[in-house]
């Protein structure tokens, strides 16, 4: 049986002593002296401080103490399975981090002279190139930061668009289906477009028939995820794509699930105009906790005017960056995004080549439609939607059943999976189906781990009919048990920094 380690360690902030230190090379704590009396003196007097910041002073071994007992109680990607539908949970390679973490990259500063740079921009350069080429569009730009960031850019673009056309004050509507990612509704929303919701018909996919009612000439776009959030592909996409164009609007496609499609059929060729990727997902950098990452988006060849400044551009000799776009919508985050996190995914990239990456998405089909199989018999746990198609990257489930016959919900078996050491799967999304479970297993989990999950899965199904209250009462076995999740979560009394704790219990 699984049990988490369990360490009653404090915050960093409430260890150490006064001047303990980490190691430092004699001499050398002079010159740290001085180059810190060169920077305050470099300062405006306002921004200096009197006081130095209240930082915990500690030694190397009591530092590296502390986050390997954090560490012990966490659960990671390296640690087993992590079916998290919807975020593609895979290994991330270590070269990557070697790479990211190397000093050649680590010790260049985004205001270099770009002459200088040359062998960073052209990674970036080159990779811009690469996704143009897997998303079948026009030009990438690099710089959001996430999906979600992604998203409000691409939106912008279709502000853009339709500005330059004289048809913004008509083209209010952003059209986004039941099955969407939260985000999507609420980037359109954000960059000034009223959400119009699109229902799903009985197959999981966008009810062609409601669409055409809602398609107008208020249309600005309809942001489409496909395959979507049941990892079902939207079979009607030429027709989807063949009305919005015909009624103006534009095609975004929310790429957060790419992972199916790689190398089998790009975004571009079923007719979509603006694509963001999620980097940290599909091309395996590490984003456990909601972040980092990054959130390129692609366009057709009409929208790249619109693209944000500067643009990595290459003269055939040298690259160098171009803010000469009179019409671009300007600038979406500083420098040219998160460099640690697109570098990760060029190594990535290269490493596998282009079979490697087709070979990704023909694996993480079949570890999904495996799990599917083995899944789908076990009782209280129903299949919504298309029984008897196969799904793509990832399958949802419903705890539905389970609930109505021994009051056990998704969240409760969810729980209960920590308990055996396995990560949950995204628990209650997508929202059109009850008590969902959206599993994600993709590509980098062994035969033998996809079945211990399956056979946890059933066990836990035992245990709800059974004795639900071990499954009601889950998790016993993790560092943390149980969270009043309210309480984590509400503004009154989420703390989110030592700060705000200090605040908090100074004026309780
Ligand atoms: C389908 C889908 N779209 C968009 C996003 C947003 O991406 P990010 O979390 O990088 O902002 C997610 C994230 O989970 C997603 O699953």
């Amino acid at each position: 049986m699984f049990k988490q380690a369990s360490w009653n360690e404090p915050v960093i902030f409430e260890m150490g002593y006064r001047r303990r230190r980490g190691y430092i090379v004699p001499g050398v704590e002079e010159e740290i002296q001085k180059a810190m009396r060169d920077a305050k003196a470099l300062l405006p007097e306002k921004l200096q401080r009197n006081e130095a910041p209240r930082l915990p002073e500690l030694s190397e071994v009591e530092v590296l103490r502390h986050f390997v007992r954090l560490s012990q109680m966490n659960y990671c990607v390296d640690l087993g399975l992590y079916p998290l539908g919807s975020c593609t949970m895979k290994y991330n390679p270590k070269l990557n981090d070697l790479l990211a973490a190397s000093t050649a990259i680590a010790n260049i500063h985004p205001y270099q002279d770009p002459r200088t740079v040359q062998g960073i921009l052209e990674i970036l350069y080159k990779l811009s190139q690469w996704l143009a080429e897997i998303t079948g569009t026009y030009e990438v730009s690099l710089q959001p930061a996430a999906g979600a960031h992604g998203e409000f850019l691409g939106a912008l673009i279709m502000r853009a668009y339709h500005k330059s056309n004289h048809q913004l004050e008509d083209r209010t509507e952003l059209l986004v289906p039941d099955s969407a990612h939260g985000t999507n509704p609420a980037s359109g929303n954000m960059a000034g477009f009223k959400v119009v919701v699109v229902p799903s018909d009985e197959s999981g996919c966008v009810n062609l028939e409601a669409l055409k009612t809602i398609v107008s000439k208020r249309t600005a776009g309809l942001m489409l995820t496909n395959p979507n959030t049941l990892g079902i592909f939207e079979k009607d996409i030429e027709e989807i794509a063949k009305l919005i164009h015909e009624a103006g609007g534009l095609l975004y496609y929310d790429g957060a699930n790419l992972n199916a499609i790689l190398g089998k059929v790009k975004p571009g060729d079923m007719g979509f105009d603006v694509v963001h990727i999620n980097i940290h997902k599909t091309f395996a950098t590490p984003h456990g906790g909601g972040g980092p990452g990054a959130g390129p988006i692609g366009v057709s060849e009409e929208l790249e005017k619109f693209l944000p400044v500067p643009r990595i551009a290459f003269d055939g000799k040298d690259y160098y960056l171009d803010y000469d776009r009179p019409q671009s919508v300007r600038k979406i985050r500083c420098f040219y995004g998160n460099v640690a996190v697109l570098l990760r995914a060029f190594a990535y990239i290269m490493s596998l080549g282009a079979e490697g990456l087709e070979e990704i998405a023909e694996i993480s089909v079949l570890n999904a439609n495996y799990v599917l199989q083995k899944l789908k018999e076990v009782p209280g746990i129903e299949l919504p939607y298309a029984k008897g198609r196969s799904r793509k990257h990832e399958c949802v489930f419903s705890a539905g059943k389970m609930r109505k016959e021994c009051g056990v919900q998704a969240l409760n078996v969810s729980k209960r999976l920590l308990d055996y050491g396995l990560h949950a799967p995204t628990t209650n999304f997508p929202l059109i189906v009850d008590e969902a479970l959206m599993i994600e297993p993709t590509e980098s989990f062994e035969k033998e781990e996809l079945d211990r999950f399956i056979e946890t899965m059933w066990k836990i199904s035992k245990e709800a009919y059974t004795n639900p209250k071990t499954v009601l009462e889950a998790p016993k076995n993790t560092a943390i048990t149980r969270l009043d999740e309210a309480k984590a979560s509400h503004p009154k009394t989420m703390t989110l920094s030592w700060r705000m704790h200090l605040k908090r219990t100074e004026t309780s």
